[in-house]
């Protein structure tokens, strides 16, 4: 088969489509035809050399992926080959066949393209692991999410809305602002414009639970907004992942601090995940009350322009790569 592959000795580290072996597939597994993936910035990084994948996992970029199944293990039971589907993915996303764990996979809505199905997995499973199995967020709450137009932003903006939050974002331009409201944020403030601690206390008394993704530079800030009992989720640091914490805030406050990744948990737990996150919310992606945010489509071959086109910032939800038609 074909897939991206990254040019490590060369500067730049360019991707190149081209030859690899044909992954195999255990007797758990289905083999997949894959027709779009989606990049993640973990893919950014891995790129760099500084986000390897878990032990195991194919070394390939690509944290999901949809297509269709076109081999099943000999223990795979409930899927047909052909049945289209879309699933979250340790590594090897930018190819043309993957192996996948069968109860990870989630079947696309017939109305569904495959650039839709792609779109869906990582950051829906991101954004409901960490507000409703690791933040325990409650209908009636005040969650923060920052980065609320990227893909995960996107996601977290919905799921919450959904869920009867009062939801709270923040963002780098005034379109991505004026799209996290169009999700269904009750506030949405340009971070670049206006002290987004000063806009949320004038607002209200504070936040019950914040997803953030900046870290240190947000770390103060965010402890500053959490409530009583308030509960804050890293899922990464791109403001830096170094602090100081005052810990008698957190004491007097009784605050939760959490840490949480999904690429390197086990597949029990990643499939105990796709099973709540489908019984609490399958039902509205099904009656387009829930939808996955797509920003741009590109041709495999274009990888590098999408990679840019991410790197700079510009996206608003996901950024897909067509792989076959
Ligand atoms: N822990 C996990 O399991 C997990 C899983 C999935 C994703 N993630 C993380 O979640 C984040 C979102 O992922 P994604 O793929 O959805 O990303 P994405 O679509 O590339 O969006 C990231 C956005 O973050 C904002 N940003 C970048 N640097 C920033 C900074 N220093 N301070 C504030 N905002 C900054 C930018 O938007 P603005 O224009 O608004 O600044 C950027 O467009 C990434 O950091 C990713 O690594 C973690």
């Amino acid at each position: 088969m074909k897939a991206i592959v990254v040019q490590q000795e060369v500067e730049g580290r360019p991707l190149l489509w081209q030859d690899v072996p044909d992954p195999a597939f255990g007797p758990d597994e289905v083999l997949i035809n894959i027709h779009a993936a989606a990049l993640n910035r973990a893919d950014l990084a891995q790129r760099a050399g500084n986000y390897p994948p878990p032990p195991g996992a194919s070394d390939i970029l690509g944290l999901e992926m949809a297509g269709t199944i076109t081999a099943l293990g000999a223990e795979v039971s409930g899927w047909q080959v052909g049945d289209r589907v879309c699933a979250l993915l340790p590594g090897g996303g930018y190819a043309e066949k993957v192996n996948v764990p069968a109860q990870l996979l989630l079947p696309l809505p017939e109305d569904w393209s495959f650039e839709q199905g792609a779109a869906l997995p990582e950051v829906f499973l991101t954004a409901y692991v960490n507000l409703f199995m690791e933040a325990d967020l409650q209908a009636g709450e005040t969650v923060l999410i920052h980065g609320g137009a990227s893909g995960v932003g996107t996601a977290a903006i919905q799921l919450a809305h959904q869920a009867g939050c009062r939801v709270f974002t923040t963002a780098g331009t005034d379109d991505k602002v004026a799209y996290c409201r169009q999700l269904g944020a009750d506030l949405a403030i340009n971070y670049r414009e206006e002290d987004f601690v000063e806009r949320i206390l004038a607002e209200a008394d504070g936040v019950d639970v914040i997803l953030d993704m900046v870290g240190a530079n947000y770390l103060e800030s965010n402890i500053r907004l959490l409530k009583l009992r308030g509960r804050l989720v890293f899922i990464a640091t791109m403001g830096g992942g170094r602090a100081e914490i005052d810990i008698w805030r957190l004491m007097g406050r009784r605050l939760r601090l959490i840490g949480s990744v999904l690429r390197a948990r086990p597949v029990a737990e990643k499939i105990e995940i796709k099973e709540r996150f489908m019984a609490q919310f399958w039902k509205k992606f099904l009656d387009g009350t829930l939808s996955p945010i797509i920003d741009s489509v590109y041709p495999v071959a274009q990888a590098e322009q999408a990679h840019a086109h991410m790197q700079q910032n510009q996206n608003i939800g996901k950024i897909i790569l067509k792989i076959r038609d």
